[in-house]
């Protein structure tokens, strides 16, 4: 394993050439696996640089781009091979001439099409004339009315995991990284924002230039362009909304520089420079996205109490878990995720105590196990290393990567004591920095690293199990709530005989208490139970989401119709996928015909994203 003061040579090696550090012969093994959802050949001719020239046209709903890439060929070079999926592609030039000998593949299914240019051992730069397509997945053009201002049209990317391609023909795959550059011209009053150092106010002229010094992976790209604005919240961060939106998300992301700063405490410093976090429209498919510098995120964690902001925390976390150190491929996405959570958590328990993080755990593991109880199918889905090959990553990307990563790495914490975890985790950090690693890389250093070699620890831990098995192995730590304990004995009374919503002590309850609480209402609680509950605590009115969420199913199970139009609303609405396919799913089990669910997704389905249409066209076999 590679010891610290090597790592950080080699960190220094490549932010200053570019170049890599191993051996051909070590890259091609790596490589092997690494490029499982990519026809990329990165160890024959790799991406060091892009510069994007882009113009966004509303009207025709396009990108018109070129871009430029910098690039690095191997001794016997003869073609650099990029992924693109529905783009068109125009012209194609190497070392400044146009040329004719480039080629595209045929389609396979999710993964698009090899774009193969010819090129010799000394070339150094190739150039790529092109425009986006209807087909482009990653866009989410969005008419003024799918806007909080409702004036002026929006348009933002979202490219985890393999639809970078569909809007910049790329080396798509997360263990290829490079620095970028871009110039973005959009329509004049708009303000266009990426992946990159951003502007700060609205550029008369409509065009706008970017810079990632620091390289990152394709999935990672990022732009959003809509009427925004900015507002500072600390030394090196802030946030960007529509003009009408901006102090409520300001307010609401205001501990953002005290997370930052716990981070750093906790895990080293942060690499990135600024941290900013975008507000996006309703129909963002997640809650959040770690583009690097500007986290994307959903408007429905805008509570008015600051209650939803671990998520926060979590887009915040993978400035060093994902956005530094990297999942090489997919398969090992629980290194992205489990650790984030874990990461996540612990700054949460740092910025409000213990007993707050606990309940985001116990929600943690009540979301696993249900989620464990979803795959008992497919047992091969709830391990940590997944088997993707001939998949759409999209598919296997689960709960179990973050909430079983997260309980296998807190319980390794607690068998080895948490100051020795954390050197361990630094060292992780910046040995690995800028670097891409895979479930074998990492678990070699926790051996080696952090138990010192001693099989018998290795096997207490049941490590194996953990990351080849099924299920949740026995030696996962417990985890409890106090403020949860309290919760249950209010839920205990409630469903016992003439318990009624009156008599329930909420006071100083927390979302999550909430949460929790809604969690434990059996499907068959009846419709008058509902009732007493919605009239006393305005359920079906809450502006909360999660909660709203949560309550939404509780009344589908329960016949509940007074809250139908609430949930038809929330359905238009909204776009972010962890809501929609519980909800739609309840409906269908509410109704096996689906013709309420199908009805329901017929009006919404326009303001969703191509990330929610693809799961719920799927759900409604629509
Ligand atoms: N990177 C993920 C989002 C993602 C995962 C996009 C896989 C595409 C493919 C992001 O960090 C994330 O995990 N978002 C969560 C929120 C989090 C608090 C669990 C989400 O969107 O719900
Ligand atoms: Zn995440």
């Amino acid at each position: 394993m590679m010891n610290r003061v090597v790592g950080i040579v080699s960190l220094m090696a490549l932010i200053a050439c570019g170049g890599p550090y191993e051996s051909q012969q070590e890259r091609k093994v790596k490589e092997e696996k690494a490029l499982i959802h990519s026809f990329a050949v990165p160890a024959e001719a790799k991406v060091n640089h892009l510069n994007l020239i882009a113009r966004v046209d509303f009207e025709n709903r396009k990108l018109n781009a070129t871009a430029h890439y910098d690039i690095e060929a191997a001794g016997d070079a003869k073609k650099i091979v990029f992924d693109t999926r529905n783009l068109s592609i125009e012209k194609v030039f190497v070392d400044g001439a146009e040329t004719k000998d480039w080629w595209i593949g045929p389609e396979v299914q999710f993964l698009g099409q090899p774009l193969e240019i010819q090129i010799t051992p000394e070339t150094k730069e190739v150039r790529i004339q092109y425009a986006t397509t209807d087909g482009a997945e990653a866009l989410q053009w969005l008419n003024p009315q799918q806007t909080a201002g409702k004036v002026h049209p929006f348009l933002f990317t979202q490219s985890q995991a393999i639809l970078a391609r569909t809007w910049i023909p790329c080396q798509d795959s997360p263990g290829v990284r490079y620095t970028y550059e871009a110039t973005v011209t959009v329509p004049p009053g708009l303000m266009a924002v990426m992946s990159a150092s951003n502007p700060t106010s609205v550029d008369s002229s409509g065009v706008y230039q970017f810079v990632m010094d620091q390289p990152i992976p394709s999935y990672l790209m990022a732009l959003a362009v809509g009427d925004l604005v900015f507002q500072s919240v600390g030394a090196n961060t802030g946030v960007y909304a529509e003009p009408s939106m901006i102090e409520a998300t300001a307010f609401e992301f205001g501990d953002m520089q005290r997370m930052l700063e716990s981070a750093e405490a906790i895990y080293g410093k942060y690499a990135w420079d600024q941290y900013d976090v975008l507000l996006l429209p309703p129909s963002f498919p997640f809650g959040g996205m770690e583009n690097p510098r500007l986290t994307f995120v959903t408007p429905t964690i805008l509570a008015g109490d600051k209650s939803l902001t671990a998520l926060v925390a979590h887009e915040l976390a993978h400035s060093w878990s994902g956005n530094l150190v990297t999942n090489r491929t997919w398969d090992d996405f629980w290194l992205n995720e489990g650790f984030t959570v874990y990461f996540e958590r612990r700054i949460m328990e740092d910025v409000y105590g213990k007993e707050y993080a606990d309940m985001l755990t116990l929600l943690g593991r009540q979301d696993l196990d249900k989620e464990l109880k979803a795959l008992e199918d497919s047992p091969e889905d709830t391990h940590l290393k997944l088997n993707l090959e001939g998949r759409d990553p999209d598919d296997g990307m689960s709960d179990i990567a973050y909430e079983k990563g997260y309980f296998f790495l807190r319980t390794v914490e607690e068998s080895v004591g948490r100051e020795k975890f954390d050197q361990f985790l630094n060292e992780h950090f910046s040995n690995n920095a800028f670097q891409t690693i895979i479930t074998e890389e990492f678990l070699a250093h926790l051996k080696e690293d952090l138990l010192l070699n001693d099989e018998a620890a290795y096997n207490e831990l049941k490590i194996d199990e953990w990351v080849y098995g099924p299920g949740l192995p026995a030696n996962c730590i417990a985890v409890s709530s106090s403020l949860f304990d309290q919760v249950n004995t209010q839920v205990e009374m409630f469903l016992s005989e003439g318990g009624t919503a009156a008599a329930i002590d909420t006071a100083g309850w927390t979302t999550h208490q909430w949460l929790h609480f809604l969690r434990q209402l059996p499907s068959d609680l009846g419709v008058e139970k509902m009732k007493d509950l919605d009239n006393r605590f305005a359920l079906t009115q809450t502006g909360n989401s999660e909660i709203a969420a949560e309550w939404f199913l509780r009344a589908i199970e329960n016949n509940y119709s007074a809250a139908d139009d609430a949930i038809e609303a929330f359905l238009i609405r909204v776009g972010r996928r962890k809501f929609l396919m519980p909800i739609y799913t309840a409906l269908t089990e509410a109704d096996p015909s689906k013709e309420r669910a199908k009805a329901i997704y017929t009006q919404a389905r326009p303001n969703y994203h191509s990330v929610s249409t693809n799961s719920l066209d799927e759900l409604l076999d629509m």
